[in-house]
């Protein structure tokens, strides 16, 4: 299915494009709008944002690879991601990994039947000091207990 950007979000891309020295430079935050517009990054959407951009597709594809906020495949309505890295993991994240896995019946990149739901175990979040914490889509959460993340899960049914 041929992907095209709406009409707001290409005049929100052309914003953006002001704002970075080249169109290489601005692939990240329209990456982000693509993503916001189509759920995911499929292959047509990495071919419009390389042709919007006048750039080449693996520049495209390369981004959306390495960093964790660019999904390849629909993700649930609240995506969960549990940061496993040093901090997190000194205070327990695993104890919390092993939680939400267990309450989403969900591994790695799993997706709930219903579509509510997606899990990912995630690298560092920039939260350390507030560690553990887990992302619900754009808002965090930290500081967390096991009890602190049963009610966030429970706040979501
Ligand atoms: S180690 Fe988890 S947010 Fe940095």
């Amino acid at each position: 299915m041929t992907f095209k950007f709406s009409e707001e979000n290409l005049k929100k891309i052309e914003e953006v494009r002001k704002k970075y020295p080249t169109n290489l430079a601005a692939v990240m935050p329209v990456i982000y709008i693509a993503q916001e517009q189509n759920g995911y990054i499929s292959n047509e959407v990495m071919e419009e944002i390389a042709s919007i951009l006048d750039i080449d597709k693996v520049n495209v594809l390369s981004v959306v690879t390495f960093y964790t906020m660019y999904h390849t495949k629909q993700m649930g309505k609240y995506h969960i991601q549990v940061c496993t890295n040093v901090s997190c993991m000194l205070r327990g994240a695993y104890e919390i990994w092993d939680q939400v896995k267990e309450k989403l019946s969900l591994d790695n990149m799993g997706v709930s039947r219903d579509g509510k739901f997606s899990l990912e175990e995630v690298e560092c979040m920039g939260a350390c000091g507030y560690a553990p914490m887990i992302a619900v889509n754009e808002d965090f959460h930290e500081n967390l207990t096991k009890e602190k993340v049963e009610q966030i899960l429970e706040s979501l049914k």
